[in-house]
């Protein structure tokens, strides 16, 4: 196992993070609005599995579109937050690599938002990949979003302002910085287990003050794991800004939003 594992599952369960979470609302760039866009009015009415859920942001954006819905995730905080934030929706602690307690062909729509997919490690992606396509009805769509191996901030150390977030109270703003100092030491260490092979790269966000490691990828590799895993491809990928992206993608994406189909015959 990598371990990327250990350091992004510490990552989800701290309380730092988890606060972050809390209220985090509504979608989180123009290519997700659009993806979820086209996922909603084929499938409205339809069975909604949300795989990733965190605190629930996309619960308030996919289940009062959806026939039924159930949210998962596999850091049990975060299930207990997204059932605190609702209560009248249901949350199961599960893994996306194992969704045994969901049938065969059962679900119209899962989505995988904001690179959940990218915490796991290559082998769990393709597990994750199998096990969707398995749920999945056929006719029915995989939404996700994933990062892009060749983005210009992966090849650049952030500049400090790009990590701490601004504040006016001098006190939150030094709680802060204390964070970023500790995450920049943590950030040396942890970038030994950066890794560049063939078509993917796990390499160190910054995000969470260098809380997570994410898969990287590109859109040729996408449609492969895609059809390996029985989806039809090509898939429609999208950039954060709802431009669809055919062929290699530019520096500047930083991640993609995939809509990703079941073939109808399957
Ligand atoms: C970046 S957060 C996104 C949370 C939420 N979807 C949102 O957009 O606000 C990623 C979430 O995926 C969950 N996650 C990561 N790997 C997972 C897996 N293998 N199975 C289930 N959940 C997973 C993490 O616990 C975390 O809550």
């Amino acid at each position: 196992m990598h371990a990327m594992e250990q350091i992004n599952r510490n990552t989800w369960s701290a309380p730092l993070s988890l606060r972050g979470y809390r209220h985090i609302n509504g979608h989180i760039d123009a290519g997700e609005s659009r993806v979820f866009e086209t996922a909603l009015t084929r499938f409205r009415g339809g069975r909604f599995l949300d795989i990733g859920v965190g605190g629930g942001r996309t619960a308030a954006l996919l289940a009062g579109n959806a026939g039924s819905y159930l949210g998962i995730d596999y850091t049990p905080e975060m299930v207990e937050l997204a059932r605190a934030n609702h209560p009248d929706l249901a949350f199961e602690l599960m893994d996306a690599r194992n969704l045994h307690q969901i049938d065969d062909r059962s679900q119209d729509l899962v989505v995988f938002s904001y690179n959940g997919i990218d915490s796991v490690d290559p082998q769990g992606r393709l597990d994750v990949l199998r096990e969707v396509n398995r749920v999945l009805a056929p006719g029915g769509a995989f939404v996700f979003s994933t990062f892009h191996r060749d983005w210009e901030g992966f090849q650049h150390a952030p500049s400090r302002a790009s990590v701490v977030p601004p504040s006016s109270n001098p006190l939150i703003f030094g709680l802060r910085y204390a964070r970023y100092a500790v995450g920049a030491y943590k950030a040396r260490q942890r970038r030994r287990h950066e890794v560049r092979d063939g078509e993917h790269a796990i390499l160190l966000h910054h995000a969470h003050y260098f809380g997570i490691m994410v898969y990287a990828t590109t859109t040729s590799q996408i449609s492969s794991q895609l059809a390996e895993a029985g989806f039809t491809t090509p898939p429609n990928i999208f950039d954060e800004n709802g431009s669809e992206v055919s062929g290699q993608a530019s520096t500047g994406t930083q991640y993609f939003h995939v809509f990703a189909e079941k073939p109808a015959w399957s």
